[in-house]
């Protein structure tokens, strides 16, 4: 991926790791607009860099990402870059299971990159170079047990990334995947943003902005902390691993 002179949409740039993105890639020189549902979250941001530019979006309604897509496809025609960062994450107990919050991760977290890019590509694939980066997790490739349907979006979110990038393997959009560790944000609530266990937010923007720099082929962008969880299956160690973040998992659940 070219770092500058990118016309740059991400969704749910407006907190933790899209936020981080957005600072990351204006200080390179693109143009950046963040989206979200919050107002407010979009304000704090827009404070904070006013260079930012901020729009409303729901990944979850059908109607609100058709408006979205024309919209931003209007206001910025140079528009190059399509980032699907936006996600939840919750605690789930199978034997108690809340369904209208399983259909809310599955259709925010899956359905909306889906729809985006879907309502985008004909947008995307007029540039001459344009990428669509999907932001999945370490645990799309080793579940976190505490969390079921969250490590399904992410690890189908993972596959339909390779489906995407070989069908478009003959146009001029790219088709990258970030893969993060357990980052200090508060997707799961305030305790994540400041857990030991998670990775500082700036470190891992640091960390993410230096491998598309040093490889600006790179499909994956995997740094070294979460490197054991998509290799996992490769290297031998998936068992260990799924029963390491099964124990994180309960004490999660213990202490949401
Ligand atoms: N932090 C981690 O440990 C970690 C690890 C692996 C992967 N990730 C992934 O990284 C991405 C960013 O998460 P984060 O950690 O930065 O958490 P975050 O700060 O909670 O960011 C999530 C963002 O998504 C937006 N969002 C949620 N639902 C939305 C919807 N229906 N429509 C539009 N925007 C929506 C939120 O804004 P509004 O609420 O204003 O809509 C928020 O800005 C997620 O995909 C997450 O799964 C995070």
């Amino acid at each position: 991926m070219q770092l500058h002179d990118n016309t740059i949409l991400i969704t749910g740039g407006g907190s933790g790791i899209g936020r981080g993105l957005a600072d990351a890639f204006h200080a390179l020189g693109n143009t950046v607009v963040i989206a979200g549902r919050s107002q407010r979250t979009l304000d704090e941001a827009t404070a904070a860099n006013p260079d930012l530019h901020a729009m409303t979006l729901d990944v979850t309604e059908p109607a609100d990402v058709h408006r979205f897509a024309h919209e931003v496809a209007e206001r910025f025609p140079a528009l190059n870059v399509l980032i699907n960062n936006a996600g939840v994450m919750r605690i789930e107990d199978v034997t108690r299971h809340d369904l209208a919050g399983v259909e809310a991760i599955i259709a925010t977290n899956l359905l909306g990159p889906i729809r985006l890019t879907a309502a985008l590509i004909p947008h995307l694939a007029q540039q001459p170079r344009a990428t669509v980066m999907n932001v999945t997790s370490g645990l799309a490739f080793v579940p976190l047990a505490a969390t079921p349907t969250y490590n399904a979006t992410k690890a189908a979110l993972h596959s339909y990334t390779l489906s995407l990038r070989e069908q478009l393997r003959d146009t001029s959009v790219e088709v990258i995947e970030l893969v993060p560790p357990y980052v200090q944000t508060r997707l799961t609530g305030e305790h994540q943003a400041t857990d030991p266990r998670a990775m500082p937010l700036d470190a891992y923007i640091a960390d993410t902005m230096a491998i598309l720099h040093d490889h600006p082929d790179a499909k994956e962008v995997i740094i070294e902390r979460v490197a054991p969880l998509r290799h996992a299956e490769v290297h031998g160690t998936f068992d260990e691993m799924f029963g390491h973040l099964s124990a994180m998992g309960r004490e999660f659940s213990a202490n949401p």
